[in-house]
């Protein structure tokens, strides 16, 4: 699938992966603020970090001089994390007043970014946090006196509601009020969660669920939620045959629809003994996050799924 990116989100994702002067993909030494986001499954992690003009005796009017970041990820993530950087330094932020640049900034910025790809701006908005809750640990900065509520990692844990992609309920309940998420596809293009299997949808305390607390029940548009596929389980001593079959069906049911989701593809091109081979393709195939992605996401999802033994080979 290609991707409907604006002229500007292109311009803005080429210039960054030729180094173009005044990008800003790489790191700062020794940073003022620190800070990162995801999980690097299916490739999507942040790092963000920047560097602030000291302020004599206010450390609440340190200026950001310079922010930086790394990714995995696509065009998208790249350009969002471009866009946050160029739009912090250009504003001679505070890091209290950079908190204030939401991911509709960004989209804005990109002049457009796909609905699918909006997690990428999400990504971002969530990164500066951390790094800005970093800032002030090093300043001696009280941001609850500042006025300012950052949720720590600690408060974000609890009760995994979407196994797929590892997002639990304190973190999606905190983000459909954020962002103002009303529906499942909401909730899929801005955090991902939901985007796989889809055992989280309507699953009791599943993504319908919160989305029901948060908002009220709404009425049912388009009939019934669509029935979620059992998996079957392989009987002890199956045959290599079998063993293929369930490889795929778990490739089929729990990773094919993230990649796809995010433009990608995934073939098993070979099983020998715990080796599966195999192959990314589409947007997966050119992402700088791909062996992340086979690693972390098909391999983790192959040992839970199927058996601890398999490893996923890249072809
Ligand atoms: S559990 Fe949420 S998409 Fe699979």
């Amino acid at each position: 699938m290609a991707w409907e990116y604006s002229e500007k989100t292109r311009q803005i994702f080429m210039d960054a992966v030729h180094g173009k002067p005044g990008t800003h993909m790489g790191e700062i030494e020794k940073p003022d603020g620190f800070g990162e986001h995801g999980s690097i499954v299916c490739g999507d992690a942040l790092r963000f970090t920047f560097r602030v003009r000291q302020h004599a005796t206010d450390p609440l009017q340190d200026v950001i001089t310079e922010a930086r970041y790394l990714t995995f990820g696509c065009t998208s993530a790249i350009a969002a994390s471009e866009a946050l950087c160029t739009i912090i330094e250009h504003g001679q932020y505070t890091p209290i007043q950079a908190l204030k640049v939401t991911n509709q900034d960004i989209v804005r910025f990109l002049e457009g970014l796909p609905a699918q790809k909006i997690h990428c701006s999400v990504m971002g908005a969530e990164a500066l946090e951390s790094a800005v809750f970093n800032w002030a640990q090093k300043r001696g900065v009280d941001l609850a006196l500042a006025g300012v509520q950052l949720q720590t990692k600690g408060e974000d844990e609890g009760r995994i509601v979407c196994k797929c992609f590892s997002v639990t309920e304190p973190y999606i309940r905190r983000k459909i009020k954020e962002l103002n998420l009303r529906t499942i596809p909401d909730i899929t293009n801005a955090i991902k969660a939901g985007g796989a299997c889809a055992s989280c949808h309507h699953a009791p305390g599943g993504l319908q669920d919160l989305l029901d607390e948060a908002w009220g029940r709404q009425p049912a548009a388009g009939g019934p939620p669509p029935p979620v596929v059992p998996r079957t389980e392989t009987p002890a001593g199956a045959s290599s045959f079998q063993r293929f079959k369930q490889i795929e069906q778990v490739i089929a049911q729990s990773v094919r629809p993230a990649l796809q989701h995010d433009g990608g593809d995934i073939e098993v091109v070979d099983i020998k003994d715990n080796l599966v081979y195999c192959r990314l393709s589409g947007a997966c195939a050119g992402c700088m996050g791909a062996q992340a992605t086979l690693k972390m996401m098909v391999e983790r999802t192959l040992k839970e799924e199927v058996s601890e033994q398999l490893r996923v080979i890249a072809v």
